[in-house]
C-alpha cells in the first residue's frame, strides 16, 4: 500500500489528510447527479455531511485515498484512491485478488483540464517508486466515456466486462510498471 502522505505534480497536491475547509468540495462530489451518474448516483446531503463529521472527527487518513487539492488555493478538486480492491468483490486478474486498484472524481467544474490525467500519474509513480511491480486494475461503467478516456490515455487496456451495481463495467488492467507516469 502507498505511504506517501502527500504526493505533489505540476499543478496539484494529493494530500491523505481532509481538511475542515474541503467540506464544501467533498459534498458537492457526492451530490452532484453529474459527477455521480456513473458511480453510484447522488447522495442525500445529510448523510455526506455526516460522513465528512466523522472523517475530521477520526482524523486519520486512510492509506491510499487522496483529496486532490490546487497547489496553489488548497482547494478540494476531487479524490483519487488507490488501494487494494477488495478479493469479495467481482472483477480481478489474479487467483487471490487484492490488487491495486485506481479511482479517481472530479467536481464538474474541473473537468477536460487534465487534472485527473496530472493526478493519477502522480499517484502511479509515488507507487512505482515505493511498490514492486504488479498489475493495477481500473474499473469502470463502460458507458463512462470520459473515464474510459483516461483509462486508455494512461496505459490501462480493457480485459473484459462483467455486471457490478446494475450496471456493465468494463475491467481495464495494466502492469503498474508500464503505465504512463
Ligand atoms: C472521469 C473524470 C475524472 C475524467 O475527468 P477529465 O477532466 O475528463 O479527465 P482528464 O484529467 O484526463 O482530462 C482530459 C481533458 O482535459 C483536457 N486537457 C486540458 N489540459 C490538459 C492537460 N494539461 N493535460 C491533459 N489533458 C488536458 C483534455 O484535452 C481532455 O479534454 P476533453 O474532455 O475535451 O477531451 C471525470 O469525468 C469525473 O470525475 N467523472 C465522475 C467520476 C467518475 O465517473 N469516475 C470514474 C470512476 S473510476
Amino acid at each position: 500500500m502507498l505511504s506517501a502522505t502527500e504526493i505533489p505534480s505540476e499543478r496539484l497536491l494529493l494530500r491523505g489528510a481532509l481538511h475542515d475547509a474541503d467540506r464544501e468540495g467533498f459534498v458537492e462530489l457526492h451530490t452532484d447527479p453529474e459527477v455521480q451518474a456513473y458511480i453510484g448516483g447522488p447522495q442525500p446531503r445529510s448523510d455526506v455531511e455526516r460522513r465528512f463529521d466523522a472523517a475530521i472527527a477520526d482524523g486519520t487518513s486512510r492509506s491510499g485515498n487522496y483529496v486532490i487539492a490546487d497547489n496553489t488555493t488548497n482547494r478540494l478538486v476531487g479524490t483519487l484512491m488507490l488501494a487494494h480492491r477488495s478479493a469479495d468483490r467481482p472483477g480481478h486478474v489474479t487467483e487471490d485478488g487484492g490488487e491495486l486498484e485506481l479511482g479517481y472524481v472530479l467536481r464538474r467544474g474541473a473537468w477536460g483540464a487534465g487534472f485527473a490525467f496530472e493526478a493519477a500519474t502522480a499517484a502511479l509513480r509515488a507507487a512505482t517508486d515505493e511498490l514492486p511491480d504488479q498489475p493495477v486494475l481500473l474499473v469502470t461503467q463502460t458507458a463512462n466515456e470520459r473515464s474510459m478516456k483516461l483509462a486508455a490515455r494512461l496505459g490501462f487496456r480493457p480485459i473484459g466486462t462483467f455486471e457490478e451495481y446494475g450496471a456493465e463495467q468494463a475491467l481495464c488492467t495494466a502492469p503498474l510498471s508500464v503505465l504512463r507516469i
